[in-house]
């Protein structure tokens, strides 16, 4: 029997544990039907231990470095300022690990609805990529006069070649194995200095791609685009912040932040990639069963095409993609769409081996094997 992967499990705060709870069910489902094995290592990490040791992420940096992949819940509490687990924990985590490339797929999956009228599933399957480690993300700012009425702030974004050389070189190799049509997203009109550098990157790696198409779209732009013509996007490429903010205008499109999902890739082997649901830790419906927990099971899918684990990826994703069809009529019925019956129904699916891969279209979960491998 081969060498277990070694995963660390991190469920955060709110709804976080309810739904890498039922991620784990499924993952032990797939472990017996695909015959691979995983040693789990469960870290306290959130705001109950923040507020209990003061720990954050540099505290637990060294147990993570050796895995070869991080399962993450969400992070987020009311009894914590905002800023201090996000950046503390979640961006220390991106940054330091170098986990450059963010890939969030936006797919209108069967029978889940759409508020965007008359969108079809055929019309919506794109990859929006995420610069994950720089931009306005890297903190850098300044506040004078803090308090009074001449109180001025300053937030830089940081843009390096290097650094969105990596990302768009990933996605031109994502579009490759696809539709063969890379947009990049940008304010290029306004951001200048940003946008220039952005678009010379990418005109400058189109030239090794010539297979693949370029587009552009501004970010403005983008919010209409993205639910009026989603058939026009095939991969996205973007910064940051606009990432941030498009990827959750997707996940509305796609029918909601439980479905989005999100794979953090470290794309030089350097250190663990980390996979998660986009959705936060909703501390309103924590501990209610109500928590959709389709985005954590979809991310343990990314996570098992990043590990090489192909088939069980994919039939983690059918058994979620059907059981998310089969919800709007279970919505009413008796513990049917709770958070834990939802994941049994999936875990269910994964272990008969009874999900149909035509489910799921595309080689998104193949190519990450090949793409972005994990270090194994
Ligand atoms: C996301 C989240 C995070 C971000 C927060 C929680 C730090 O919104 O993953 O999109 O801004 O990146
Ligand atoms: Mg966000």
């Amino acid at each position: 029997m081969t060498q277990p992967y070694s995963i660390a499990v991190l469920p955060g705060d709110g709804i976080g544990p309810e739904v890498v709870g039922c991620a784990l069910a499924v993952l032990d489902a797939a472990e017996e039907r695909y015959g691979f094995r995983t040693e789990r290592s469960e870290y306290a990490a959130g705001a109950n231990h923040y507020l209990a040791t003061g720990e954050l992420f540099d505290a637990i940096e060294g147990r993570l470095r050796d895995k070869d992949a991080i399962l993450f819940g969400s992070m987020g509490d009311p009894r914590v300022t905002p800023g201090i687990l996000e950046r503390g924990f979640i961006l220390e985590m991106r940054q330091r690990f170098q986990q450059a490339a963010n890939v969030r797929p936006v797919r209108l999956y069967p029978g889940v609805p759409t508020p965007i009228a008359g969108l079809t599933p055929e019309r919506c399957e794109m990859v929006i990529v995420r610069e994950n480690t720089e931009g306005a993300y890297v903190g850098q700012g300044s506040t004078v006069h803090a308090g009074t009425p001449n109180a001025v702030a300053m937030q830089e974004s940081l843009n390096t070649r290097a650094g969105i050389e990596r990302v768009v070189d990933f996605s031109f190799r994502l579009a490759l194995g696809r539709r063969r049509r890379l947009t990049l997203c940008h304010k290029t009109n306004i951001l200048v200095a940003a946008g220039r550098l952005w678009q010379e990157v990418v005109k400058d790696l189109g030239a090794l791609y010539p297979e693949v198409e370029v587009d552009y779209v501004h970010v403005d732009a983008m919010c209409f685009h993205l639910p009026l013509t989603p058939e026009r996007f095939d991969v996205v490429v973007t910064d940051n912040l606009f990432g941030d903010i498009i990827t959750d205008l997707g996940a509305v499109i796609q029918g909601g932040l439980g479905v989005a999902t999100s794979a953090n890739l470290n794309l030089d082997g350097s250190a663990p990639s980390m996979f998660e649901a986009i959705h936060g830790s909703a501390p309103d419906i924590a501990g209610k069963g109500w928590a959709n927990p389709s985005g954590a099971i979809l991310s343990l899918a990314l996570m098992l095409g990043h590990l090489g684990e192909g088939e069980a990826a994919r039939a983690v994703e059918a058994a979620t993609v059907q059981v998310l069809g089969e919800l709007p009529a279970l919505a009413g019925a008796e513990m049917g769409a709770t958070t834990t019956g939802i994941g049994s129904r999936i875990a269910d699916l994964v272990r008969g081996g009874a999900a149909d891969p035509s489910l799921v279209p595309d080689s998104l979960l193949a190519t990450l094997a090949t793409l972005a491998p994990s270090r194994r």
